[in-house]
């Protein structure tokens, strides 16, 4: 009975199987002609292999079928498939509905034949891939919903009949291309009313946005940051009542935002940095409860903060950079941004004190108020922001930086402390309590730079384990270098020129490990640092770009210049000019083989120029001029491609670049002429530095890897606009052309 009933369902469990087998192989087994389609697409492939070698077409990866077995769907993102797409190759997929070949190594053109019979095409990601040429003339089909082109290189304009059928469309994506001529507002105009995202961000489109998006009155997002675009802000965009992001930065705008904005009640994001905004913020700018992201770093607004910003309950980020904004900040209320963790008001002429409202924002992390009017004193009150992490008031008329640093050093969580010429004139901060306290045990970055600050090197700096930049430059810092600056862990970057140390070059520094050592950091700022170029602009917010240097320059040090220095690998500034130093010039120094900028000039230094000097392959700036050094000047491409006034005011020096020859006794001495004239070494420009474009590439733009960098290769010099000294940091070939050219 049992092995009966055991039999039945054997039976029919194999019975179920074949039935199974039969249906699916009927259902599924894809037709000969989608089979061909595909294979001839997988052998233009150069790699990897698809392994599509089953009968069943329909079974292979990233292949679905309806029941027909016509293929509806290619999903074969991120599998590193490098080859050509041909025009005709998937033209006989005449059912596909979603292609996704995004994160591949693709190239080749969409040609119109491309998709000529793709006409029930839905989803096309092709998406980072190398794809070139022109938009053909239409979409595909009038299904189409989602058409993402992004990081590709495509060029040419998009010709605004491609949208003409496509009534169906929701998400137009060609950002990071190298498209040209108009933005397509037409887009909205020719069909579309269910388009929500549209993004045209990082390509080189120009001229004025045109009337058009009004008429989406679903749109959601609207970008094309990063493009050529000038003119006004369209008025219709005021129409799209829909549209919750609006980011349009690294343009060429202008004009002033419209009230009609308050219209847009879905705003969350206002991105515009960059631009020629001027004008007045909309007074009613506040109604926008929805607004978390406001952008308008680097632009010309005038007059106050409109007072209703203060009823933007949802705000997270709020940045003013640059502008020409004004008004006594101290009469704004901020009590109800709670969810506040950027403020960004540097660099505009706002006056008053840090309005104590401020700091009932729980969530703040990073606040600039550099360059601005400000005055007043830090109140203990700003402890309550416990995730403090950046913290720029540079270049006010505060006071009281004693007091200040002693509440400051409470804070926890900071990372970034920028007080350059914050408080004028003060002492170096000191008091002993100081000194037994373990405060700022996260700092990372210190500046008290351009303050005229009188005092010595404080020893509570000895406590910041985790200093990594500290600018104590353009003071009145008298007394020597201490010692322990050199066992601090992190410190790579060291700044004390412009004082009046004295005292000898501690050997101790020459065993600074972050010096010496690689080491990873991918701690970033809390608050971007802009740049300001010719060109172009970008922004940077990673530590790392940051130079290893020891700037000492403008001091009344003096002894010799260890030999320990060449311990410092890593080292890529060495500046030492305008002190007492003596003794030769140690050979040693040909050890830092990263060095790019070293400047001896106007020291006692005597004896030879090392002949090892010449194997310095990166040095870019050299300046030994007036010391006591002789001999000849070792011969190299390096030292000679500086030109003379690297040199001059050293009467026993001879040979190229320097007029006076060689002789069999000794050099010539012809060179006792007004040469501080001559004179136009580095530190007649003490704001120039080389600065490799590489350094500063790390953190922005970086969506498209490769794509991207060769984009920024042709921006030229950096700068600091406002929140460390202000210095310029001028790309290398800048450099040559204004140092030796
Ligand atoms: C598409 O089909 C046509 C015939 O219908 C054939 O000539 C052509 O070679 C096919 N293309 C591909 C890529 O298979
Ligand atoms: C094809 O098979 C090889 C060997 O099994 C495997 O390494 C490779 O990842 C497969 N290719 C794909 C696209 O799955
Ligand atoms: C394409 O595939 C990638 C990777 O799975 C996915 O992230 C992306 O959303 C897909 N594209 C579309 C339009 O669905
Ligand atoms: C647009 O999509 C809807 C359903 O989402 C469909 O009914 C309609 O046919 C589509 N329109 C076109 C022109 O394809
Ligand atoms: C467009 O594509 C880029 C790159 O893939 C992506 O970063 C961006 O978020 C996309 N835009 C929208 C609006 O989704
Ligand atoms: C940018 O736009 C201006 C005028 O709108 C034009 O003169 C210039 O050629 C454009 N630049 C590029 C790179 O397209
Ligand atoms: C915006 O909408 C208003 C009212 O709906 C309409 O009167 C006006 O013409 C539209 N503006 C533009 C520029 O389309
Ligand atoms: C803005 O909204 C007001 C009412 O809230 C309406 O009267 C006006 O027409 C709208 N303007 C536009 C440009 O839509
Ligand atoms: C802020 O909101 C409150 C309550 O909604 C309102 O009474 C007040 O007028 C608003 N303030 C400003 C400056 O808009
Ligand atoms: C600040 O205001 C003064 C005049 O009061 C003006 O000269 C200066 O350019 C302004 N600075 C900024 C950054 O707007
Ligand atoms: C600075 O603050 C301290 C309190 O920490 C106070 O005793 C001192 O008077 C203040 N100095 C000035 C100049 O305000
Ligand atoms: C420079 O240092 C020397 C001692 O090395 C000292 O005598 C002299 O006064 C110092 N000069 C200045 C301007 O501080």
């Amino acid at each position: 009975m049992l092995v009966q009933a055991y039999n039945l369902m054997a039976h029919a469990f194999l019975l179920f199987l074949l039935f199974t087998y039969i249906i699916s192989t009927n259902i599924h087994a894809c037709k000969q002609i989608e089979r061909d389609s595909l294979l001839s697409f997988a052998s233009t492939l150069s790699s990897p292999p698809l392994n599509w070698t089953s009968i069943d077409c329909c079974r292979w990866k990233g292949v679905t079928c309806d029941p027909d077995g016509c293929v509806t769907r290619l999903l074969l993102p991120s599998i590193g498939l490098k080859g050509g797409i041909s025009p005709s190759l998937l033209g006989n997929l005449t059912h596909l509905t979603h292609l996704n070949l995004s994160h591949n190594s693709l190239y080749g053109s969409l040609e119109t034949q491309f998709f000529l019979s793709l006409n029930r095409l839905e989803i096309l990601d092709l998406s980072y891939n190398r794809l070139s040429g022109e938009l053909p003339l239409s979409l595909p089909s009038s299904n189409i919903r989602t058409v993402d082109l992004s990081c590709n290189h495509f060029f040419g304009a998009i010709p605004s009949s491609i949208f003409q059928q496509a009534s169906n469309l929701t998400s137009f994506n060609v950002s990071n291309n190298a498209f040209t001529g108009y933005v397509p507002s037409s887009i909205c105009l020719h069909s579309s009313p269910s388009l929500r995202l549209l993004d045209f961000s990082s390509n080189v489109f120009s001229g004025n946005l045109a009337l058009g998006l009004g008429k989406c009155s679903k749109l959601q997002v609207f970008r094309a940051s990063h493009n050529n675009l000038s003119g006004l802000l369209p008025e219709d965009i005021y129409n799209a009542t829909k549209l919750e992001e609006i980011t349009l930065p690294l343009n060429s705008l202008h004009g002033a935002i419209s009230d009609k904005i308050v219209n847009l009640t879905n705003l969350a994001i206002l991105d515009l940095y960059f631009n020629h905004f001027g004008g007045e913020l909309p007074l009613n700018l506040g109604k926008l409860s929805k607004l978390k992201f406001v952008t308008f770093d680097f632009n010309n607004l005038e007059g106050a903060l409109p007072p209703s910003l203060m009823n933007c309950t949802n705000l997270v980020e709020l940045h003013l950079r640059s502008n020409n904004l004004e008004g006594d900040i101290s009469m704004l209320d901020f009590s109800k941004l709670s969810q506040l963790t950027k403020l960004d008001l540097r660099n505009n002429n706002f006056t008053g004190t840090v309005p104590i409202s401020l700091y009932s924002c729980r969530s703040l992390k990073a606040i600039g108020l550099s360059r601005n009017h400000l005055e007043g004193q830090i109140q203990v009150e700003i402890l309550s922001l416990k995730s403090l992490s950046f913290l720029s008031i540079g270049f006010n008329q505060f006071t009281n930086l004693t007091r200040a640093m002693k509440i400051l050093m409470s804070c926890k969580s900071l990372h970034a402390l920028i007080l350059s010429a914050a408080f004028k004139g003060e002492g170096m901060p000191f008091d002993d309590d100081m000194v037994d306290f373990d405060g700022f045990q996260n700092l990372r970055i210190l500046s008290l730079a351009g303050s005229d600050l009188t005092g010595r090197i404080p020893v509570w700096l000895s406590k910041l384990k985790n200093i990594e930049v500290l600018m104590l430059g353009d003071n009145q810092i008298t007394g020597p270098i201490p010692s322990w600056l050199g066992t601090l862990p992190r410190l790579f970057y060291i700044d004390l020129s412009d004082n009046q140390i004295s005292g000898e070059f501690p050997k101790q520094l020459c065993r600074l490990p972050r010096l010496i050592y690689e080491a990873e950091d991918q701690y970033e700022l809390e608050l971007p640092v802009f740049s300001n170029i010719n060109t172009g602009n970008q922004l940077f917010h990673k530590l790392s770009s940051f130079p290893a240097i020891i700037d000492l320059f403008n001091n009344n040090m003096s002894g010799h210049i260890p030999t320990e220095i060449g311990q410092l690998q890593l080292l890529y500034e060495l500046t030492l000019y305008s002190n007492n130093f003596s003794g030769v010039i140690p050979d040693q120094i040909s050890n830092l083989k990263k060095l790019e900028v070293l400047d001896l000039s106007n020291n006692h230094l005597s004896g030879i120029i090392p002949s090892s000097l010449a194997s310095l392959h990166f040095l870019k700036y050299f300046n030994a001029s007036y010391n006591n050094l002789e001999g000849p000047i070792p011969t190299s491409t390096q030292l000679q491609s500086f030109n003379a006034s690297a040199f001059v005011g050293n009467p026993k020096l001879c040979g190229v670049p320097l007029p006076n020859k060689c002789g069999p006794n000794k050099g010539i001495d012809a060179d006792k002429k007004n040469n501080k004239d001559v004179h136009n070494g580095l530190h007649q420009l003490p704001w120039f530095y080389i600065f490799t474009a590489l350094g500063f590439i790390v953190g922005f733009w970086g969506i498209c890897g490769s794509l991207i960098i060769n984009k920024t290769w042709r921006y030229t010099y950096f700068r600091f606009i406002d929140n460390l000294q202000d210095r310029v940091y001028v790309h290398i070939n800048m450099m040559k052309k204004r140092l030796r050219g």
